[in-house]
């Protein structure tokens, strides 16, 4: 309740499977009476880390677009929701991307909570595990860190939830929009959170 939620969608698909369960999860949160924003890290301009520590000498990233008022908004929440569409086993670049460039406030992102929401094609759900592991990666190195939940679905397992989906204008014939119980998972996470 009344807690200042910060959900980063990164999927480059606006309206695809994690960005749904974004919306769900916001529902959710507002419905419990919380701040809710949510950012899609996609459609901003965040370059890549150039490892260049300029931000250590002068306490500014070298690096002028739009990482600066995402971190920002990162810092000013207590609870960070990190959405991601499985890539290679991993999580998408452009959530990597952000990650990198909060070495700027390193090590001052604390004592926050977070919660993951991931999709991917696969039946196993072993094949979370490298994304889970990147994200939690993330977490390990600020401090008071705390992984409050998360929404894993696996598109293979929702088969009966199955329906084409239009991405941008464009009907994809093989990816699916997850529906039904895992969408409703989203809402009530959000809803719960703590
Ligand atoms: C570049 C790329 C890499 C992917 N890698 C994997 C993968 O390693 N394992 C998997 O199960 N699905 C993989 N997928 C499928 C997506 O994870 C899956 O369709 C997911 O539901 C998409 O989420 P979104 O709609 O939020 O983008 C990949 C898709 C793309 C475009």
């Amino acid at each position: 309740m009344n807690k200042k939620v910060l959900i980063i969608s990164s999927t480059p698909r606006k309206g695809g499977n994690s960005d749904i369960l974004c919306d769900e999860f916001a529902v959710g949160a507002k419905e419990a009476g919380n701040k809710v924003e949510k950012v899609r890290i996609a459609d901003k301009k965040i370059g890549y880390c150039t490892g260049c520590y300029a931000c250590q000498k002068t306490g500014a990233c070298a690096i002028k677009d739009d990482a600066k008022k995402v971190i920002g908004k990162m810092m000013a929440a207590d609870v960070i929701v990190l959405a991601s569409p499985v890539y290679f086993y991993s999580i998408s670049a452009q959530l990597k991307a952000l990650f990198d460039r909060t070495v700027v406030v390193y090590p001052n992102l604390t004592n926050k909570k977070f919660y993951f929401l991931l999709t991917m094609a696969d039946t196993n759900r072993k094949m979370f595990d490298g994304a889970l592991a990147a994200m939690r990666g993330f977490l390990a190195c600020y401090e008071g860190s705390k992984e409050c939940g998360m929404v894993c679905v696996s598109e293979a397992e929702t088969s009966r939830h199955y329906s084409p989906v239009r991405i941008n204008g464009d009907t994809c014939q093989h990816v699916y929009r997850i529906m039904g119980d895992v969408v409703a998972n989203a809402f009530s996470v959000g809803k719960e959170l703590t």
